[in-house]
């Protein structure tokens, strides 16, 4: 089976219909729609009363309807996400009862908000094997459970939300998952964090405090963000012989509109090349990326032969880069 590229034979997500705006925030902590408009090109955001499985079983069933395949035909889920229901089990092996995936093998991937990139490399290598026909990779957040609602520096940037697609070996030689490039920067880690809640030790006696909530240090982190989508995409053109011309769409992680356009000015690229739609849901983390591919599949905005690159970066630090021809 190596040799054979898998493709995207579809995609789904769900998000929660509660939004919360800018105008709402003003109201919660000191900031103001202008502040946050301007600085992260942010307007709202979706908030769950859900789980994370099940905001990610609902991004898969709509993917299934789609493409109108039966759960029962899925053989990998690789579940994205930084923000699980338990410890165990994994999301993905709730995904795989909430919809009835008898069939498939399913384990979670945690690499923030590059998790969808992880979790593609990740199956795109399994199914190339041959020991699985196809996978569902799924990135899902319910991050509105880490936010400290009352700090203001993280509380405006986060969202909610799922999305999904599923792969299996190409019938076309030349389209479909091309190249992957994944990179971590685990000495970089304190950058951005949100600790799990552990439960006191008693063998050990100590009661730490543990505080859950994300915290990060936004000016280090935006830094890091723009040379993480320039090396992820200079680095996938130039493996592939390819320019930034040959390339459709770029499909960045949706954290700050700010981010983007300095990657795009340091790329030398028009800023229409990369989609966004960050104003709407705000920093989805590993749901961001498979969110925008599936609104713009679903919009049609994509034509087969289209070269294009999905680009992830985040917390531990991780990054990478993903090139599809469509
Ligand atoms: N409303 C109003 N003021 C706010 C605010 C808010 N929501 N959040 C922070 N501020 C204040 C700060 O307290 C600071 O005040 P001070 O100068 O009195 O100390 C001031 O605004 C400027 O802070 P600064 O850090 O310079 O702002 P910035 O231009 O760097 O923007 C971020 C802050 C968080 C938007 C920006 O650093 C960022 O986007 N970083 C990357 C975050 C991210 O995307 N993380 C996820 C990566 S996957």
């Amino acid at each position: 089976m190596f040799g054979v590229h898998n493709c995207v034979v579809g995609t789904g997500m769900y998000v929660p219909d509660k939004i919360l705006t800018n105008d709402d925030l003003e109201k919660m902590v000191d900031t103001s729609d202008e502040w946050i408009y301007t600085r992260t090109g942010i307007k709202e955001r979706r908030i769950s009363s859900e789980d994370t499985s099940v905001l990610g079983g609902k991004a898969v069933e709509n993917l299934l309807k789609n493409i109108g395949k039966n759960p029962l035909d899925i053989d990998l889920i690789v579940f994205c996400t930084m923000s699980p229901d338990n410890n165990t089990p994994s999301c993905a092996c709730l995904v795989q009862k909430y919809i009835g995936a008898k069939n498939a093998t399913a384990f979670d991937v945690n690499a923030a908000c590059t998790g969808f990139i992880y979790g593609l490399v990740v199956a795109d290598s399994l199914v190339k094997t041959g020991k699985y026909k196809n996978a569902v990779i799924v990135g899902s957040e319910v991050l509105s459970k880490l936010i400290n609602w009352k700090d203001r520096n993280t509380c405006v940037l986060f969202g909610d939300g799922a999305g999904a697609v599923f792969i299996e070996p190409s019938l076309d030689v030349n389209t479909g998952i091309l190249d992957t490039y994944t990179k971590s920067m685990g000495e970089k880690s304190d950058s951005l964090v949100s600790k799990s809640i552990t439960i006191e030790n008693s063998l050990i006696g100590e009661n730490k405090e543990i505080d859950p909530y994300i915290v990060m240090d936004g000016r280090e982190v935006f830094k890091f963000a723009v040379s993480s989508i320039v090396e992820s995409v200079n680095k996938i053109l130039t493996d592939n012989n390819l320019s930034t011309d040959d390339i459709k769409y770029i499909v960045p992680h949706q954290d700050n509109i700010r981010i983007i356009e300095s990657a795009a000015q340091r790329l030398k690229v028009s800023l229409d090349k990369f989609f966004t739609n960050l104003y709407k849901y705000g920093n989805t983390s590993g749901a961001s990326i498979p969110i925008a591919v599936a609104e713009m599949n679903e919009s049609k905005k994509f034509k087969k032969g289209d070269l294009i690159i999905l680009v992830g970066f985040g917390g531990g630090l991780t990054y990478g880069s993903v090139l599809i021809k469509w």
